[in-house]
């Protein structure tokens, strides 16, 4: 499973790409870039030089206009991934723009027919929203399963995206689910190598290794030993 940041922050994005190297991807939505304070083609832009596969969101809601919207972001760069809603709308511009080879991601997702539907038009990436299910009592991780069990079924090649990651036990149940990437806040994937006995003994490692280190006392010639006994 591929780990994506969930984000529009560059210094998370450096962190994760360039200082971690875990990170092969970024989601990005309008709330993530309003939050960076940022303006979006910029924004974007800025990610895609330092990372692949970043998806960009449409805000249009017409067909005709999803698809002029599409083809200027997948323009910013080749590392764009173009991002349409779960609508007829965005699923007939998905179509149009996955057929002039733009790699299209199909966001909130929250069923296995809408799954189904983003892969008939062609989406590389389908983004079911894990966390927001959970929040109206749904179970976020089983749609994970059965969409991933569907695909499996009927040989589709879109890729499962987990998305709306709260935590990390979000991400090892999306792995064992069989998602193709999660995609998750910074603070997620930071959470994600934290574990109290790794701490322990790094910690009691390198204090076995620096008493090594330390200069041994100097024994006493035998001779003298002897004469003091
Ligand atoms: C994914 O592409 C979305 O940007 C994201 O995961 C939404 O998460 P949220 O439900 O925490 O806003």
């Amino acid at each position: 499973m591929q780990l994506f940041l969930d984000t529009a922050e560059l210094e998370e994005v450096r962190t994760g790409v360039q200082l971690w190297g875990v990170v092969s991807g970024v989601t990005t939505n309008p709330t993530l870039i309003a939050k960076a304070g940022q303006d979006h083609e910029t924004q974007v832009k800025r990610i895609c030089e330092i990372v692949g596969n970043v998806s960009a969101e449409c805000i249009s809601e017409k067909k005709d206009d999803l698809i002029v919207e599409g083809r200027g972001i997948a323009a910013w760069h080749e590392n764009v991934i173009v991002k349409v809603p779960m609508t007829w709308d965005g699923l007939g511009a998905a179509k149009v723009l996955a057929g002039e080879g733009v790699r299209i991601n199909v966001t909130l997702c929250f069923s296995v027919n809408q799954a189904l539907l983003a892969a008939s038009v062609g989406a590389y990436i389908v983004s079911p929203f894990v966390g927001r299910l959970d929040d109206i009592n749904q179970d976020g991780i089983q749609l994970i399963s059965d969409i991933v069990a569907a695909y499996r079924e009927q040989s589709i090649a879109t890729k499962v995206l987990s998305a709306s990651l709260r935590n990390p036990i979000h991400v090892q149940d999306s792995a064992l689910a069989g998602a193709d990437i999660a995609t998750m806040p910074f603070k997620v994937m930071e959470s994600m190598v934290k574990h109290p006995l790794t701490d322990q003994g790094v910690e009691r490692f390198l204090g076995d290794y620096r008493k090594t280190q330390e200069p041994k006392a100097v024994e006493a010639p035998q001779g003298q030993a002897a004469a003091k006994a």
